[in-house]
Parts: structure tokens; sequence; C-alpha cells
């Protein structure tokens, strides 16, 4: 292979895994064993992720030491000749000074909030170099729902591949005043707000958790005195305009509704598209994006199956899930469909 397509595909799979890593993610792409041995590749990881300084939000220390641990025994393995090929000082002391530290146990580390950095591999071509591209920090939970009950305290798939829809056709959203349902950690709320120029984007959630976490998300992306973000308690089924309001959201207009993996719940679709109802009502010119992942293909079809009862306009959206050898971040599952639908309300209604 000629040096420079040796590079080429050298940097990329360091930047898979890097990326890949600031995710979180469980099963890491480590880059293949001709290129872990080369010193410069092991210090190019090392300055990414492992230097102090290297990163605002470091991973839990438990996920660095499993990761660390990982790295440079593949590194091990993949060196022939021991004096053409080495593991990096750097690494090795990363790796010694984790191991010295007293880290939470499994059970405590589980229970624990941590920063989880999604990479938005699409906006890289906006004035964004390489080395710095356009990223989302958010505090999590990953355990799958909260003491309280929440599912809203991680980032579902979902949000990743409608965040992906958006970012592949930003003026859906560019100039809008965007509302977020059932919006979790803010992902996209975040997204429009910070990076697709929406006017104002309010990101809403019926768990008390939850909107109360949206602040400090709010804060890891520098949008904590943004007038253009902020978080509000709207529960599905709830009316919008109570009884001492006259006007909802200081009247305000929306132009666009999103949510993503809302849908996930037969029991809760009649308050849900109530509330969509309330809005289209207030707005009648608003459009929705609902994107769903497919676990169970009745749930999605019993929400549209309402929305079409009550007379909506629904047209899926043509958005392919790029097989996951092709994402370049946010990084997330092909195996299950996740379907996006565009919802208006009919005319004439
Ligand atoms: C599966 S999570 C999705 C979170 C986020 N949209 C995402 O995709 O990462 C569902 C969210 O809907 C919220 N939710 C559930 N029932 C709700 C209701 N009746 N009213 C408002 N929000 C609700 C939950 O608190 C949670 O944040």
């Amino acid at each position: 292979m000629p040096p420079e397509e040796h590079k080429l595909k050298a940097d990329d799979a360091i930047d898979r895994f890097c990326r890949q890593y600031l995710q979180l993610e469980r099963d890491l792409e480590y880059p293949p064993t001709e290129t872990l041995r080369e010193l410069d590749v092991q210090d190019n990881i090392y300055r990414r992720i492992f230097a102090d300084n290297a990163l605002a939000y470091t991973p839990p220390p438990r996920y660095q030491l499993r990761v660390l641990k990982e790295l440079t025994s593949r590194i091990e393995a993949s060196i022939e000749d021991w004096d053409l090929h080495g593991v990096s000082d750097d690494l090795m002391n990363a790796l010694s000074s984790l191991l010295a530290r007293q880290l939470p146990s499994e059970t405590t580390a589980a229970q624990q909030k941590s920063y989880v950095t999604y990479t938005l591999s699409l906006l890289d071509h906006h004035g964004n170099a390489a080395q710095t591209p356009a990223q989302i920090t958010l505090l999590e939970s990953r355990n799958l729902i909260s003491a309280s009950g929440t599912t809203g305290l991680r980032t579902w798939e979902a949000a990743l591949h409608l965040g992906q829809f958006l970012c592949t056709n930003p003026m859906l959203v560019r100039g809008k005043r965007v509302l977020e349902l059932g919006s979790g950690t803010g992902y996209l709320s975040i997204l429009c707000a910070r990076f697709l120029s929406s006017t104002s984007t309010i990101a809403s959630d019926g768990s008390d958790e939850v909107v109360a976490n949206l602040p400090e998300n709010f804060f890891l992306n520098g949008l904590q005195d943004s007038k253009k973000v902020r978080a509000m308690d709207v529960k599905w089924g709830h009316a919008l305009v109570g009884t001492e309001d006259k006007h909802w959201n200081g009247g305000m207009p929306i132009d666009v509704v999103l949510g993503a993996d809302i849908t996930y719940d037969k029991s809760i679709i009649p308050a849900l598209v109530a509330t969509l109802e309330e809005l289209t009502g207030m707005f009648p010119h608003v459009t929705i994006f609902i994107a769903a992942t497919e676990r169970n293909q009745e749930t999605f079809k019993a929400f549209l199956d309402v929305c079409e009862k009550r007379r909506f306009k629904v047209e899926e959206v043509d958005f392919e899930l790029l097989p996951r050898q092709s994402q370049r971040g946010p990084f997330y599952s092909d195996q299950v469909p996740i379907k996006i639908c565009k919802i208006q309300k009919a005319s004439g209604i």
C-alpha cells in the first residue's frame, strides 16, 4: 500500500477508536495490529485521549482503565520485533497511575453519572478542522432506567439518528423556533441551539429529574448563558395553556417539534397525540419530526394510526441508517431499524 494511503487508513482507524472511546462505547474498534505497533500512532492516541488535560470531560476511571489495559496488551501482541517497535512510555505511565488509584467498585461506578462525548462527523466540513470536530458532551446515567423510573438520563439511538438527519438537512431548523418533547439529556436541543442555528429551542420533558439535569448539559456545551435554549416541564396530555397563563410560552410560536424515542409505550400514545394536537391547534404551521427505534413495530404503528385517525398528515422520511462500519460519529446500532416521520396538521382542518 502506498505510504499516503497507509497514513490515511491509520488516521481513520485512530479517529474511530478515539471517538468511540469518548462515546463510552462498550465494544471499541481498536486500530489494526500493523497500525498499533507504530510509536507515532501510540503517541497520537495518548495525546488525544489519555494525556493529562487532553480532555475537558474524561470518561470514568474504570472505563479508562479497561480500555488502556486492552490497548496496551494489543500493542504488545502486535509487536514482532522489539528492536523495531515498543509500547509508548506515556501509555504505560497512564496505565500505572490508573492502577495505583483507588477506583470505585463496579456497583458504585454503575450508579454514577458519566461524561459522554458525541462527535458530529457530518458537521466536520462546517469550518471545523479534522482535529477539533463538532462535539456534544452530556452527563448521562448509562443505567437503563434511573431510580425515579425515567429513561431520559441517557441518549438513545433514535435521538442520534434524528440528529444525523438534522445535520444533513440543517435548513429544517435554521432560524426556527424549536420545541423538543421528551428531550431526555437534551442532545437534539443542544444540537439545534449550538450547531444548527435554531433561533430558540425548548428542551422539554415530563420527568422532574430529567428537567433538573438539563441545565448541567447546557453548561457542558457552553450554553449556560444562552438565550437560545431553555428547559421546560411539559407532560404530555396535560394542557399546555393553564388557567393562569393566557398564552403558552409567553405567546412565542413554535415552528418545529422534535421527538426521539417517545413512542415506545402504547399506553402513553393518547397523551402524546393530545399534546401534538394542542400544539398544532395553537401553531397550525408547525412541522413535527418523530424518530422511533422499531424495537416493536406494533407500538410505532399504533402511534401513526392514532395520528392518522386524528387527521394528521404523516409521511415517512427516507433517511438511511448507515452500517456501523460507515459511521464516523456518533456511533449507534445498525441492527434495529429507526424510522423518522414528518407529521403536520392536514390542510383544511
Ligand atoms: C426513551 S427516553 C428518550 C429521551 C431522548 N429523546 C432520547 O432519545 O435520548 C423518553 C423520554 O420521554 C420522557 N417522557 C415519558 N413519558 C412522558 C410524558 N408523559 N410526558 C413528558 N415526557 C415523558 C421521559 O422522561 C424520557 O426523557
